[in-house]
């Protein structure tokens, strides 16, 4: 297993069961995504509510690009393993009648998503955590970075890792890549810094196919202060009646989109975008017309934060704008987390199963983790096997880099580049110079990838150098506006060429054992 959020931990809890699990997970064990995680999980369970609305509200939000099969199973699955969850000991926020509360969030048809008030993420690895804690078959190490898979007859047979003591190898009879995502390619993110994409890197390297990494979501509202982090405000506010203000005090999200603050997250970000472009002055998130003692109750976590930043979320209006936050596409897999290579195994925030299509519905990703994980937990007491996307993939050929490598870059350079030109809008001309760059990097880098041996920092900068040139090679091939790929010189979205989910495997990895 490697990695310690939602979809490792949630594998680990069933394969203990079966056999000897190891989780290497490259820092402290609770620090993931997961950990951060503010909104909720979502799941059919509340009252009005069915799979077939929840599958409805995924498939609109995915525009276009969802795999059917996979969002059935996500919906279906969701409403058993949050259950269990629930059962598990996971403590989410209640009505005074004792019934579990639902809130809600952008592009949710009704409301949906279960909380531990802003730090659900918190609450449900706490409830992994000790199911997993009560196997004895499950050895967790800790500061383990894995660096390298071991391919053996073209199958997956374990691990390489790196910790304090040196370089280890692992064999095992399946791999999982529960190694969350990739928000520090860019230079502004919600995500904590261990969000380096290193599974897909790792898949790249080990020759499995990646796909639809054009797609990232840019998350509307994040903290926006000189100097602070760009600490996530949950979209759960505005479910729960926080509005968006230009720096004149004017609501103007309607003027963008009818939904106004409660559409789709892409459309949201741009809107703010285009807001502050119009005005040349910030955009402000207010809940000044909401009960103070109700909203510092209900969102503790994120209330803290601000007053850490000097603003006060009950009274002030905050300065808000986006940041990247969730990559839908990643290491291709099937309705069981199979990669392309046998015994190679993803899922969470990773994989792409296609379930988000173009962009993610709010709080379905903890619901993933969850359910894609215990479902690769299954797989991986069988035989191992190739999956692929249960959608036909175009897969391109892959490309090995400049024939001239360039000079290795600084990981803030990387990640200027990638914030200014393959972020929340992209057009081709800026696409080609970033891949002229990208490319020549990669070209420097990857020969140390291969021997191994690089420093926790240059492992780290090769990940955001293979990931991001990966996505902006996607993000030129897109030319179409969809989800959260948004293209200013293809700004429709185009279903005659575009209905498709594109993949490429490394060509350079065919044929090379490790
Ligand atoms: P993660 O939880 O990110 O775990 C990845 C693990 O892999 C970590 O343990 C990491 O250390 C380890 N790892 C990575 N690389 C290596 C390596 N090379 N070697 C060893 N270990 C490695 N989603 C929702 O559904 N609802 C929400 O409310 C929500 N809020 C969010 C708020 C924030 C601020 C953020 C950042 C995300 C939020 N998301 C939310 C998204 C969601 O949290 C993540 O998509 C999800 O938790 C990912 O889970 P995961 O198990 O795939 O990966
Ligand atoms: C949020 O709370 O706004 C994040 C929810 C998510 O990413 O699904």
């Amino acid at each position: 297993m490697i990695g310690s959020g939602i979809a490792g931990l949630r594998a680990a809890a069933d394969l203990a069961q079966a056999g000897d699990v190891l989780i290497l997970t490259k820092a402290d064990p609770t620090e993931s995504n997961t950990g951060y995680a503010q909104g909720g999980i979502a799941a059919a369970l509340g009252p009005g509510d069915s799979p077939d609305l929840h599958a409805a509200d995924t498939i609109a939000a995915g525009d276009g690009l969802c795999v059917e099969p996979a969002v059935r199973v996500l919906v279906e699955d969701g409403v058993r393993y949050t259950r269990e969850l629930v059962a598990a000991g996971a403590r989410f926020d209640r009505e005074a009648s004792g019934d579990l509360a639902f809130g809600r969030e952008g592009a949710h048809g009704l409301r949906r998503v279960m909380h531990a008030a802003d730090a659900t993420g918190r609450e449900i690895g706490r409830a992994l955590w000790n199911r997993v804690a009560e196997q004895s078959r499950v050895r967790v190490e800790r500061n383990a970075r894995a660096t390298r898979l071991l391919i053996r007859g073209g199958r997956c047979v374990g691990a390489s890792y790196e910790d304090d003591h040196g370089t280890h190898t692992v064999e095992a009879s399946a791999v999982l890549l529960a190694t969350g995502g990739a928000g520090h390619v860019f230079r502004e993110t919600t995500n904590p810094s261990i969000a380096t994409g290193d599974g897909v890197t790792l898949a790249w390297h080990g020759g499995a196919r990646v796909a639809d990494l054009e797609f990232v979501q840019f998350h509307p509202t994040a903290l926006s202060a000189p100097g602070a982090p760009r600490f996530l405000l949950s979209e759960a506010m505005r479910g729960e009646g926080a509005v968006l203000l230009n720096a004149a005090g004017e609501r103007f999200m309607t003027r963008y989109e009818e939904a106004g603050e409660l559409a789709s997250r892409d459309l949201v970000s741009r809107a703010i975008v285009q807001e502050q472009q119009r005005t040349g002055q910030p955009i402000y998130l207010s809940m000044q017309h909401l009960d103070p003692a109700w909203v510092r109750d209900r969102f503790p976590t994120i209330a803290a934060a601000c007053l850490a930043a000097g603003f006060d979320l009950a009274t002030d209006r905050v300065p808000v704008g986006p940041a990247a936050h969730y990559v839908m596409g990643g290491v291709e897999t099937d309705l069981w987390g199979r990669t392309t290579v046998p015994g190679l195994l993803a899922a969470g925030e990773v994989a792409c199963t296609g379930v988000h299509g173009a962009n993610r519905l709010a709080s379905n990703s903890l619901l993933e983790g969850l359910v894609f994980g215990a479902r690769a937990a299954q797989a991986m007491l069988l035989p191992p096997e190739a999956g692929r996307l249960t959608e036909a993939v175009v897969e391109v050929p892959g490309c090995q880099g400049a024939s001239v490598p360039g000079e290795v870059p600084t990981e803030a350079t990387v990640r200027d580049l990638m914030w200014t030109s393959v972020g929340l809008t992209r057009e081709r001309s800026s696409l080609e110079a970033a891949i002229g760059q990208l490319d020549a990097w990669y070209a420097a880098i990857t020969p140390g990838v291969v021997a191994g041996g690089l420093t926790a920092a240059d492992w780290r900068l090769a990940s955001i150098v293979t990931i991001g040139r990966q996505m902006a090679r996607a993000a030129l091939r897109r030319e179409e506006t969809r989800g959260g790929h948004a293209r200013t010189d293809f700004p429709a979205r185009d279903d005659v060429h575009f209905k498709v989910h594109i993949g490429e495997r490394n060509s350079g990895a065919h044929g090379r054992e490790t």
